[in-house]
């Protein structure tokens, strides 16, 4: 054999071994558990969703996802840890409307939510609530909007931080009553319902997922739903745009994200998985009684969040610069 014979062999058993790794990898995956990074508190409503899913695709996938809360800056820190994650199928990152509202939000971030993902899948819409102490004077929302113009200075307003959903909604609920309250961020909505439910702040602003048991048993004041329509979950409960805040809407999308990188038979897997969960009626089931819907099959795929991610980027921006709310 001549020694550019013998590179040549060399070079194809080489290739061959890579290739045949890379099929064993795709065909025995997942040999391990898988992590779903969770940008926000325990037992909070993107944990709730998160764990839900995970414990239905376990099965499915024959290995544990294991949930795990990655807390701090309004989700960007756990957004930060998967875009730098090794893209080898373990790690994945379920978050909501907070991925298009960073950009606008945050003037330093380290990663882009256009550039440094892959895509697998939307999975369900959630409404907010707006809430208060159960003490607070106001009964119904005209009495509120009375009630905070005249006492703005007084109003506490609870929030997960700049990228939270439950801040988005608060921003949205300032600028439309044209006034600027004190706001007080907690690492998810579960410590900022906590602190609700025990009078230490006066309004929060929060997902149905897990406000809804809250709303029912009557140990929070309860202003209204942020859709357009009134939801099937709490079917008396009134919109905010009924109660005086005309056109308000604020709906909670949750995508699942994985490092760029990640092998594109690994993010079908894991999208096969999801679909599975998505489909089996005890999901949703569960969701529909928590307020949540499952995304039409179009969203289901790893396109149709990536087109909506930009969608609403292009929407929030503007908004949130208007508003003149940033992070340095
Ligand atoms: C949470 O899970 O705590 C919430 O989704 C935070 C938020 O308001 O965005």
């Amino acid at each position: 054999m001549t020694s550019h014979q013998r590179i040549t062999a060399i070079a194809v058993l080489a290739v061959s071994a890579i290739w045949g790794c890379g099929v064993a990898t795709a065909q025995t995956y997942p040999s391990k558990p898988i992590t779903l990074v969770v940008p926000f508190a325990a037992g909070g409503p993107t944990d709730i969703v998160a764990r839900t899913l995970a414990a239905n695709m376990g099965k499915t996938l024959g290995q544990t996802v294991v949930v795990e809360n990655k807390l701090g800056a309004g989700g960007t820190l756990a957004s930060a840890y998967v875009a730098k994650a090794a893209p080898d199928g373990y790690t994945f990152l379920i978050h909501h409307n907070g991925m298009s509202t960073a950009p606008a939000l945050y003037r330093k971030m380290s990663f882009n939510p256009m550039t440094d993902f892959e895509y697998v899948s939307q999975a369900v819409d959630v409404p907010m609530t707006l809430l208060g102490r159960k003490d607070l004077p106001a009964k119904n929302m005209p009495e509120l909007i009375t009630y905070v113009k005249a006492n703005a200075k007084k109003i506490n307003l609870a929030n997960a931080g700049l990228g939270a959903v439950s801040h988005l909604c608060g921003m949205l609920f300032q600028q439309a009553l044209g006034v600027d309250l004190t706001t007080v961020p907690f690492s998810g909505t579960a410590p900022a319902l906590n602190a609700l439910l025990g009078g230490q702040v006066d309004l929060l602003c929060d997902q149905t997922t897990q406000t809804t048991q809250h709303i029912k048993a009557g140990t929070v004041s309860f202003y209204g739903v942020t859709t357009k329509q009134r939801i099937r979950a709490l079917p008396d409960a009134p919109t905010l745009s009924e109660g005086g805040l005309k056109d308000f809407e604020v709906i909670v999308w949750h995508g699942i994200y994985a490092p760029k990188g990640t092998p594109a038979a690994m993010i079908e897997k894991f999208g096969s998985a999801l679909r599975t969960a998505l489909k089996d009626p005890a999901f949703s089931t569960r969701m529909t009684d928590l307020g949540a819907e499952i995304v039409p099959d179009a969203k289901q795929t790893p396109e149709g969040l990536r087109t909506w991610l930009q969608s609403e980027i292009n929407k929030w921006g503007p908004v949130i610069r208007s508003a003149g709310v940033y992070a340095d």
